[in-house]
């Protein structure tokens, strides 16, 4: 079955900056399909050209069958977006803005009474229903954001940033929504630079950088696929010596080590149950006293660090990034 959506050297600059580059990717019918990368690699320019809000410099991408390029309106046609910012309408209750949009939906009044009431009361916002969208907070618009997609169901969901500065609880809230709106038929591309929402929601995942495409695979192919996968965290009392850090460097099952904080140092190892003895007997005989040990599976933080040598944190503090006009 041909991909529901297909970005085929899809391409972005501005003036000189180049924000996506050459991206290629296959999205198909019904997958919740991750977008994810740190700040500035280019995931929303990527989502405004897919939904014809932005027109790609090189490159083009079929949306349902329709070039964005050549019939933008009938691609158009087919998507639904829960923005990163929302935008505020004129109307001003929450129980309006979301009657407002199943009309422009084309919902007939029936329709928009039982579905606006059921979006409402799946977002846990029937009793706020007639507050102003400014007095809720951050989290609570994004829900509203969300109802307007499971209001919709549109054929293809574009969600940016669906949980950025939400609260666990409200996290939760907002995964399990966009969960139904799979459930209830959508194809779903959720931009995040969360690692953890993008692992726990996505069918798949391709990794952004710097505009390009890194990798895209399953959460656990990617995962599984970096070498040196166990990964063995120690918290030491002070900061490591370097002569210490460089003695365990040395050992042949270390493949990689980062020093995540003076005293904080993740290793990935091969063979983590023989090797982690011969790391703590240095530490012990250099004078370096552990406070914990943790072993666990890799991260898409790993996964990240593998393709650019960079974690994430690192990744937005580096990113070069093109100045907005
Ligand atoms: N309208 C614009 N004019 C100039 N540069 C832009 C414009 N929009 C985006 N950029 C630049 O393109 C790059 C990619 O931005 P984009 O917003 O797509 O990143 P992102 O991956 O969505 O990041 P974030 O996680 O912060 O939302 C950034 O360097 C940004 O400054
Ligand atoms: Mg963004």
């Amino acid at each position: 079955m041909a991909p529901i959506i297909q970005t085929i050297n899809l391409t972005k600059k501005f003036g000189d900056f180049v924000a996506v580059d050459h991206l290629n990717l296959s999205i198909e019918e019904g997958e919740i399909f991750g977008l994810l990368g740190p700040n500035g690699a280019g995931k929303t320019t990527t989502l405004m050209m897919i939904t014809t809000v932005i027109k790609p410099t090189e490159g083009t991408a079929i949306v349902g069958g329709h070039d964005v390029r050549s019939e933008p309106d009938k691609a158009r046609n087919l998507i639904g977006i829960a923005f990163q910012e929302p935008k505020l309408l004129w109307v001003d209750k929450v129980i309006d803005v979301l009657n407002w949009h199943a009309k422009i939906c084309g919902l007939s009044k029936s329709e928009r009474k039982v579905r606006v009431k059921w979006a409402l009361e799946e977002i846990d916002l029937w009793d706020a229903r007639n507050k102003t969208i400014h007095s809720l907070s951050g989290g609570m618009r994004k829900r509203v954001e969300v109802a307007k997609l499971l209001i919709q169901r549109p054929k293809i969901a574009i969600i940016d940033e669906p949980t950025a500065q939400i609260d666990v609880v409200g996290k939760h809230r907002i995964w399990n929504m966009i969960r139904a709106l799979r459930d209830e038929g959508s194809t779903i591309i959720l931009a995040t630079n969360e690692l953890n929402e993008a692992d726990v929601l996505s069918d798949r995942i391709a990794i952004m950088h710097r505009g390009k495409l890194l990798v895209c695979d399953t959460p656990k192919n990617l995962k599984d696929s970096i070498p040196g996968g166990d990964i063995v965290e120690v918290k030491l009392e002070k900061e490591l010596p370097e002569k210490t850090l460089r003695a365990v460097k040395e050992l042949d099952e270390v493949v990689n080590l980062v020093k995540v904080k003076p005293n904080h140092i993740r290793f990935h190892l091969n063979r983590s149950e023989t090797v982690t003895p011969k790391i703590m007997e240095i530490f012990w005989r250099n004078n370096a006293p552990v406070l914990s040990i943790r072993i666990s599976e890799p991260s898409l933080d790993d996964v990240f660090l593998h393709y650019t040598g960079l974690t994430i944190e690192e990744a937005e503090r580096l990113t070069p990034r093109a100045k907005k006009p």
